[in-house]
């Protein structure tokens, strides 16, 4: 039998004590992304409880974009990447953000598709920040955000609050 998406998720997950600063557990999917039909399973679970509900996947640098691609040819929908500031030409949008560890922003093209139905996709759901940052884009960017799907989520760091008027769906939460 197929094993469950949560034990599938621990088992291809490393975790790293006090990286990249003392304090914080790291937690890497790269096992999980190597493993063809853990990938495969992670990305149709993670797009199941939207489906038929979105027209495009967004993903944040850098390990978002494993996913919404991930998801996006999985579901037959376009990827929509967040980037890291410096790295896309002017017009852009941008959001800041706190991390666990320092302070970020994502950016997004102005004005580079019509509005769409956003499925919002990342590894970790932490402190909530990058998603919330990400969400403020997309939808100063005109689109709806119609969900928040996420491989692991850290609940004792409640980033869920930050995002609580979105739909969201963790393979695995502990
Ligand atoms: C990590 C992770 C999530 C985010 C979660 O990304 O991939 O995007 O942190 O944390 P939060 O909920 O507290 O915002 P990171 O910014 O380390 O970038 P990377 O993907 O480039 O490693």
């Amino acid at each position: 039998p197929q094993q469950s998406s949560a034990d599938l998720v621990r088992d291809n997950t490393t975790l790293t004590p006090d990286f990249p600063q003392p304090g914080i557990l790291f937690r890497d999917l790269s096992p999980l992304f190597a493993n063809a039909d853990a990938f495969r399973q992670v990305v149709e679970q993670l797009a199941e409880p939207f489906a038929g509900r979105f027209d495009l996947v967004a993903g944040a640098e850098a390990r978002g974009f494993v996913l919404a691609a991930g998801v996006a040819i999985a579901t037959g929908k376009g990827a929509l990447p967040l980037r890291k500031p410096g790295k896309l030409p002017p017009p852009v949008l941008s959001e800041s953000y706190s991390l666990e560890y320092g302070d970020a922003s994502l950016q997004l093209t102005e004005g580079l598709i019509p509005p769409a139905r956003v499925l919002l996709i990342d590894d970790v759901l932490a402190t909530g920040g990058t998603l919330a940052a990400a969400r403020r884009l997309l939808e100063r960017a005109g689109h709806e955000v119609v969900g928040v799907a996420v491989v692991i989520e850290l609940p004792e760091l409640k980033g869920r609050a930050r995002i609580s008027d979105l739909e969201a769906h963790a393979l695995l939460s502990e």
